[in-house]
């Protein structure tokens, strides 16, 4: 592959029109695109979905064919982490991995580090793509690459929404048909922050606990709903303008995530 630029797509499978634009801005990027599916247990804690995640390869395999990528690795667990995963080299990006996400889903993003710095090397990758809905995901593969001097650049992109404005995920198959009804309401709620802080509005708790009404009256059980800088997701402050909401919350069984980024354009 000398001269050639390989582009990375990481991905758990059941593949859908989020995971096709990573493949379509690696192919506009990179000369030979490569895909990988694989349903990492790292990443799973044990109350968590792991044994119903779904798993589409044949549906998947001709998917990612027919736009385009050149190659699919899709190893098996032994392949990845060899006979004695608990033995296995991990990986950890302390402070981002605690918060969030992280908070409530404990090991979750060691498990992500872990995969993906496997993943990295493996295809031997100049770029890798990610989607942004997984924003904590992204800061905290970008931080890995960054402190772990790997030469790949870790590129992000834009979340992908069905015409209602919810976030593309593999989870969404998960929701009945009164939850698929209600699932909207997170962006929405989220776009209503965006706009009273564009405004000016700079009571940040206020209005995040507005939002968290709001969720909560549309029949989400939260798990977080906040306002933070997009570069540390530390809680943002008035005078900060680079912000970013995110949040969590399930509807029934499903656990779905979502973030805006605001341009705050300073105090
Ligand atoms: O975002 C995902 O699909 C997964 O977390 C990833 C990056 C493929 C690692 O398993």
């Amino acid at each position: 592959m000398r001269g050639r630029i390989i582009g990375l797509v990481p991905t758990m499978g059941n593949i859908h029109a989020g995971h096709l634009a990573l493949l379509e801005r690696c192919r506009q990027e990179c000369d030979f695109a490569v895909a990988t599916i694989f349903v990492n247990p790292l990443q799973f804690g044990p109350a968590e979905d792991f044994a119903d995640y779904p798993r589409t390869l044949e549906q998947d395999r001709e998917l990612l064919a027919a736009n385009g990528c050149d190659l699919l690795l899709h190893p098996s667990v032994a392949e990845v982490y060899g006979d004695n995963p608990e033995c296995s080299t991990q990986v950890r990006v302390p402070g981002l991995s605690g918060r969030l996400c992280g908070a409530s889903r404990p090991g979750h993003f060691d498990g992500v580090a872990t995969v993906v710095t496997r993943l990295l090397n493996y295809a031997g990758a100049d770029v890798a793509y990610f989607g942004l809905k997984d924003y904590q995901q992204f800061l905290i593969i970008r931080k890995l690459a960054t402190d772990l001097g790997m030469a790949t650049r870790i590129a992000g992109v834009e979340t992908v929404r069905e015409p209602d404005g919810l976030a593309l995920s593999s989870r969404n198959g998960y929701l009945s048909h009164t939850e698929r009804a209600a699932a909207p309401a997170l962006h929405r709620v989220l776009r209503e922050m965006a706009r009273r802080i564009e405004t000016g509005a700079r009571d940040f708790e206020s209005i995040a606990a507005a939002g968290r009404r709001e969720l909560a009256a549309a029949g989400f059980r939260i798990d977080y709903l906040e306002i933070r800088n997009a570069d540390s997701l530390d809680p943002a402050t008035a005078e900060q303008s680079n912000l970013i909401i995110l949040a969590a919350a399930h509807l029934g069984r499903t656990r779905l995530i979502d973030n805006l980024r605001i341009d705050a354009g300073g105090a």
